[in-house]
This record gives structure tokens, C-alpha cells and sequence, in this order.
């Protein structure tokens, strides 16, 4: 594997997941893969999880991290060609991004949606050009359209907890005061849509996601109905992706958080989500603190599956 920034890069699901498991059971049994090779990460977005997990997982496979926050000491990066560059961006990322390559041997992309123009978060402009010019196999820690790391881990996590084999999955809207983007929920529908459950996504009207990552997912418009019987329930707020609403926020409606009541409706569902979470706009207390919630252990995968990414890398080398 050259780079991860999709489902179609890992391949066969099945194997990922045979692979990811056995990690998991010894994640110390190929320290000998990563020796004297270097890990970049490379941050233009804040993170908790992405960092301190992807760092983890190549620790286990024996490499040496270089983390770089661009935003906290990096001179600041201009990405569009043609630009005079009279303002405050001392660098080029053309320039910026074969340098970092000269430094390690795999190189991760933290950058996520500016949420302002359409056509160039959805062409994924940052990491695209890190794939291009900096010489390394590239995976994703969260770009402008996909947040791969995630949506692997999210599935890993499905699979330990299933009671049955094609379990009712329903990813649902919920509210948040800010602006995000469509990053998490376009993966996590991609990956949902690469197995053979039963997946329901739920949200308002205006909410709709790019047709392209709904795939064959279906689309109903009444939460409650769409939680009906679910095993699990996949809670995230994002921006309109619908023109001309483009990275708005359209509602704050809190009776789309997820609260008892609706999990009541569920066929005792777990509850997921990606963390970092905001109490009681997008679930309560009450559901996120119940035994129910799997939140943890999905958090706690995010180690697996960049484990399993990060090997395969390697591997490439
Ligand atoms: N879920 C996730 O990617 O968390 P961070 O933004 O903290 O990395």
C-alpha cells in the first residue's frame, strides 16, 4: 500500500480486519519493521486522538516520530500556485512539502476542510499534493473529505461488538454550535457502505451529503424512525454540503441530540461517536456515561487501525 486517504486503498475489509485483529492481540510483534525508519506527522488542525494514537501505533512497529504542528512555529505555508507572495506566507507548501519528505520515510496529513469554497476541499488540494511531491508513501490523519483513520477503526470497533452478522447501523445528525466539516460522516458512510450492513443515515432537510459517499445508504428523513432497531447508532454534527449552503450551519435543533429516549427506540444500540464530543448538543450525559456507549473502545482502536495502515506502509518501502 502507497498511500491511505480512502476504503479502496486497504483493500479486501476482510483482511484489514484479520490483520487489524492480530495486531491488536500482539501489537509488539513487528518492532523490526519500523527500525531506523521516520514517521512525519504533519498537522495543519489541531487533534488529541490522531496524534497521540498515530504516534503510538508507529512507536509499537519500532519507528522514530517527528511531529510538526504547521500552525505553532513553521513559517507560515501558501498552497495556492500563481499567488505573489507579498503577504504573511513566508513558504510555498511546493517547496515545503519535498523538503519534509527529505526527513523521514512515511509521512501522515492532518488538514481539514476550509469550508469556504467547495470545489477545493472536495479535491482534497492539501494531501493530494503531498501524495504528488513529497516522495513518501502518504496516509491521511484527517483531510478536507475523509477521515480514513477513523472511519477503519470505527469499523474494527462494529465488528468486536456485533450480536449479529449484518447489524443495523444508523449514523444521525446532531447538533453543534459550529461549523464542521463532512470529513467523518463522508468516511464513515464510505466504509459503511464497503460491508453488507444494514446502514441508515438520518438527518435534517439541507443536511443531505455529496451523493457520492451515500452510495446506496438510505436516507430517512425521521430520526426516530430511522433509529428503529438499530444495533448502533453513530452520532456527528456536519456542515451543509448542499449548494447554496455550502459548510453552513443550517439548525441547532436540539431535539436531533441523542438522549435515553431515543436509544430506547434502538434494539439496545450502541452508541459511537469520534470524539471530541459536545455534551448535551450532541448526545447527553446520561447516553454517552451509559454502559451502552462503546466510545472508549472505539477511541482506544484509533491505535489498531493506524497500526495496521502504518505496517502496510512500511512494508511498501
Ligand atoms: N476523532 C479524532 O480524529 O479525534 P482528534 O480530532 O482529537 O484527533
Amino acid at each position: 500500500m502507497k498511500k491511505f486517504t480512502n476504503v479502496a486503498d486497504i483493500g479486501d475489509l476482510d483482511k484489514a480486519l484479520a490483520e487489524a485483529a492480530d495486531i491488536k492481540r500482539n501489537r509488539f510483534a513487528y518492532t523490526g519493521l519500523g527500525r531506523n525508519k521516520t514517521l512525519m506527522m504533519i498537522f495543519f488542525n489541531s487533534s488529541l486522538r490522531t496524534r497521540l494514537s498515530t504516534q503510538k501505533a508507529a512507536m509499537n512497529l519500532g519507528m522514530n516520530v517527528i511531529v510538526l504542528d504547521v500552525n505553532q512555529g513553521a513559517w507560515k505555508l501558501e498552497t495556492e500556485r500563481g499567488v505573489i507572495m507579498d503577504g504573511d506566507k513566508a513558504e510555498h507548501l511546493l517547496e515545503a512539502i519535498p523538503v519534509m519528505g527529505c526527513y523521514c520515510d512515511i509521512i501522515g496529513v492532518r488538514s481539514f476542510a476550509g469550508l469556504k469554497d467547495k470545489k477545493e476541499d472536495y479535491e482534497d488540494r492539501v494531501i493530494e499534493q503531498f501524495i504528488k511531491y513529497s516522495g513518501r508513501p502518504v496516509f491521511s490523519m484527517e483531510a478536507a473529505t475523509r477521515h480514513p483513520l477513523q472511519s477503519f477503526a470505527d469499523l474494527i470497533t462494529i465488528e468486536e461488538f456485533k450480536t449479529k452478522p449484518r447489524p443495523k447501523v444508523v449514523m444521525t445528525w446532531a447538533p453543534h454550535p459550529r461549523a464542521l466539516p463532512q470529513a467523518v460522516p463522508n468516511s464513515f458512510a464510505e466504509w459503511m457502505n464497503a460491508t453488507d450492513y444494514d446502514f441508515v443515515i438520518t438527518h435534517p432537510r439541507g443536511y443531505e451529503l455529496d451523493p457520492m459517499f451515500v452510495g446506496n445508504a438510505k436516507v430517512e428523513y425521521d430520526q426516530r424512525k430511522a433509529l428503529e432497531g438499530a444495533d448502533f447508532v453513530y452520532a456527528k454534527n456536519w456542515s451543509a454540503y448542499a449548494d447554496p449552503n455550502y459548510g453552513k450551519v443550517l439548525s441547532t435543533d436540539r431535539s436531533w441530540t441523542v438522549d435515553a429516549e431515543k436509544m430506547a427506540l434502538t434494539d439496545n444500540a450502541f452508541f459511537m461517536h469520534c470524539l471530541p464530543v459536545r455534551r448535551n448538543m450532541i448526545v447527553t450525559d446520561e447516553v454517552i456515561e451509559s454502559d451502552r456507549s462503546i466510545v472508549i473502545p472505539e477511541a482506544a482502536n484509533r491505535e489498531i487501525s493506524a497500526q495496521t495502515v502504518i505496517k502496510r506502509l512500511l512494508e511498501s518501502l
